[in-house]
């Protein structure tokens, strides 16, 4: 199952796809995390199983020896020829990131626009890298971009859900609609939501969400546990207070599991 994590900046996207990555490897599955946000931050999320080298957190993206290496081009060689099946089946191997609950972390970094803008070297290595992954790993989680731009990618587009991260608070609404708008029109199906820092108040969200066709799959509450492991730099599913919370990400997993079958 491939899940692809969207919605406006600041909602909880990466705490919902570390939590649901987390959940899915508890459960046994074989579970692989892309960190695919520019700004990427998902491993402390995530919390790491021992140390992690230095060199593992530099994104895919940014390695462009690597990119030349494999596709024969470098990463922004517009229109010039380069592999288009780059071999990609060794990179979780020698650039994952062991994390808790058997989760593995890839940080790929920012993928340029798809389409005309960037048929390019990276672009390639990446849309491989996910094709290659879907079929690697049972559940591929992928903590996207904040925003809409991302959506006509392959990374995107070819998921089996995706998954929309809502705050009670009318932008992150209007995101919600400008994703499932685009996504329809994109002809991707499985569209649903999460809110996420309920409070009291919320209802209304809630009730709009399902209103403009995207199901919510779930409400968490504003937990304090998440605030308390910010101020900390730990994973919050790693605290006592944690395992709350984490108990509703298990329960999540297990619907999205439904609704993707
Ligand atoms: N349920 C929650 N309760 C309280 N704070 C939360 C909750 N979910 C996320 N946060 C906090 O909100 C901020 C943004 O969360 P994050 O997951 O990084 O969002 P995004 O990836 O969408 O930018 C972080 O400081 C995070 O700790
Ligand atoms: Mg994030």
């Amino acid at each position: 199952m491939k899940i692809a994590v969207t919605g406006k900046g600041g909602v909880g996207k990466t705490t919902l796809a570390a939590g649901l990555a987390r959940a899915f490897g508890r459960r046994g599955k074989r579970v692989v995390a892309l960190d695919v946000d520019p700004s990427p931050n998902l491993l402390l999320t995530l919390g790491a199983e021992g140390e992690v080298p230095e060199e593992k957190l530099l994104p895919l993206m940014e390695r462009s020896s690597l990119i030349q290496e494999r596709t024969g081009a470098p990463p922004e060689g517009y229109g010039l020829v380069f592999k288009l099946n780059p071999k990609v089946d060794d990179l979780v191997e020698r650039f994952g990131i062991r994390c808790r609950d058997g989760v593995r972390l890839l940080v790929v970094g920012k993928i340029r626009r798809g389409g005309q803008g960037c048929f390019c070297p990276a672009n390639a290595l990446a849309r491989r890298l996910v094709d290659y992954l879907s079929g690697f790993a049972e559940v591929l989680i992928l903590d996207m971009e904040a925003g809409v731009e991302h959506l006509g990618r392959g990374t995107t587009r070819t998921a089996e859900v995706v998954l929309v991260v809502v705050e009670p608070s009318l932008k992150s609404l209007e995101a919600a609609k400008q994703i499932k708008k685009l996504g329809a029109d994109l002809g991707i199906t499985r569209i649903f939501s999460v809110v996420n820092k309920f409070r009291e108040g919320g209802e209304e969200v809630v009730k709009k969400l399902e209103e403009g066709g995207t199901p919510v799959l779930a409400v968490l509450p504003h937990e304090e546990a998440v605030v308390k492991a910010e101020l900390l730099g730990k994973s919050v599913f790693d605290l006592e207070e944690g395992k709350e919370f984490f108990s509703k990400m298990v329960e999540l997993s297990r619907v999205l599991e439904e609704k993707a079958a």
